[in-house]
């Protein structure tokens, strides 16, 4: 049986030095070892916890390593340190006698040594205080483990309360929750199978389609295999919602992988008219056609093509709905990815902009007069969000913001929703943050 500290050590190196992403170095080492469920756990806490506070551990290891340290070996204790600060199921003696033994399998006597004697040090002598940075951005900062640009960036645009309930959510544990398939049956119906099989569960704080996940682990069930649900966030359930097809119309996904609104939105056309999806990469597309047959659509249609060049594809005036779900700069979801406060640059923000002014531009002449353009992403950032429209509808008259989105949210998120967009902020309803605009073409 593999050592669950050991691999996540590795997981960890995977991601910090290799660059690799959490979710996928994760689930790789978890498949390639036999582990028992509560490895699992333990193992992806262990990954997601080191991650989710990197620079507060950092700051507090810093002053115990003199000279220079195998980056592996910093991880080991910044992995292990966690395990003595967050995790009151583990006895401090166990997860330093743990990481010494791996240091040592790992990197010999020399490291064993090491390690032994820099934990044990850390066990005799008080932490760093925060109090000792004066900044209070900074201060911040290091303690939820954000980079300072953000910081700064998220205080000027949402103000400073804003920002300090925001980068405490993003260390908060992830609920799972899961979007009934209406074509299978009603939320309530889901709710008693799942409840027959073991799970236990609660309706969601926001969308009407979602169920929280309080116990059990849905991907098992038969309700999943038989397509009953299809698991997604609150937030992004909203924007199906909000793009509201109508039975037989003709809708276009540009951004489709792995499928999670192009499903909501064939479903709840029942099976009728057609959902054009697309992504840009070939891989991705067989994501979305699994979760159309699981999720027994028929109203789907996945092809490759870059949402940049959808206009050399279709007509003008073909779509009744377009949605534009698209690549951000992902500020909404570190909860799920806190690698991303790691290796996030402010110059990759600039980046996805030009991508998703490109993507607005080459379909806007897409949508019938009439129809309905939806700009949706996972991300808190304002020059992705308000400020992306705004200056799409400068150079789109024919545009204009839909108010009516409003009546298409929950009531809870009434007064946040201004004209046609609403801000989803990380820690305001346990969602990730997530940004919905919509916008009706006029002319
Ligand atoms: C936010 S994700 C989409 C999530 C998806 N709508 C869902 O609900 O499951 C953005 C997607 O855009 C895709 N993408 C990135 N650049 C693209 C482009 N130029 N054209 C089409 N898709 C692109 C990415 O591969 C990624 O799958």
């Amino acid at each position: 049986m593999a050592n669950a500290r050991e691999l996540a050590l590795q997981t960890l190196t995977d991601i910090l030095i290799d660059g690799a992403y959490s979710n996928h170095a994760l689930s790789e080492q978890i498949e390639k070892n036999e582990l028992t469920v509560q490895d699992k756990n333990f193992m992806t806490e262990l990954v997601y916890g080191t991650l989710q506070h990197e620079q507060l551990l950092n700051f507090y290891v810093t002053p115990f390593f003199n000279g220079k340290v195998k980056a592996w070996v910093r991880i080991l204790i910044q992995m292990t340190l966690y395990q003595m600060l967050f995790l009151d199921s583990v006895p401090e003696h166990a997860a330093i006698s743990e990481a010494v033994k791996i240091a040592k399998k790992r990197g010999g006597q020399f490291n064993g040594k090491l390690v032994n004697a820099i934990l044990r040090e850390m066990t005799r002598t008080p932490l760093p205080s925060l109090d000792t940075i004066k900044d209070e951005a900074e201060r911040l900062a290091v303690e939820t483990s954000h980079p300072l640009w953000l910081i700064k960036l998220w205080s000027k645009q949402f103000g400073w309360e804003k920002t300090i309930q925001m980068a405490r959510a993003n260390n908060e544990r992830v609920n799972v929750t899961i979007r009934v398939n209406g074509v299978r049956g009603t939320r309530e119906e889901l709710k008693q199978k799942l409840e027959s099989e073991g799970i236990t569960c609660e309706y969601g704080n926001l969308s009407q389609d979602a169920l929280l996940i309080l116990k059990g682990n849905v991907i098992k069930t038969k309700a999943f295999e038989q397509g009953w649900f299809y698991v997604q966030d609150e937030s992004s359930m909203l924007v199906a919602r909000a793009l509201k097809p109508k039975h037989h119309s003709k809708v276009l996904d540009t951004c489709s992988a792995p499928g999670g609104k192009t499903t909501h939105v064939a479903e709840l056309m029942r099976q009728t008219g057609t959902v054009y999806a697309h992504d840009v990469y070939e891989h991705k597309i067989k994501l979305i056609k699994d979760n159309v047959k699981r999720l027994g659509l028929t109203n789907v249609v996945a092809t490759l093509q870059d949402a940049t060049t959808l206009n050399e594809r279709y007509e003008s005036d073909s779509f009744d709905a377009v949605l534009v779900d698209a690549p951000c700069s992902g500020l909404g979801i570190l909860r799920r990815h806190p690698e991303v406060k790691i290796t996030k640059q402010p110059s990759d923000l600039d980046e996805i902009m030009m991508i998703q002014k490109k993507i607005l531009n080459t379909v806007a002449p897409l949508v019938k007069v009439g129809g309905t353009l939806v700009y949706s992403t996972c991300t808190v950032n304002r020059k992705e969000n308000d400020k992306m429209v705004e200056q799409f509808l400068a150079q789109h008259p024919e545009y204009e913001l839909d108010p009516t989105l409003v009546n298409r949210l929950p009531e809870v998120l009434h007064e946040q929703t201004k004209n046609g967009m609403v801000q989803l902020f990380p820690g305001d309803y346990q969602t990730d943050g997530f940004f919905i605009a919509c916008l009706k073409r006029q002319a």
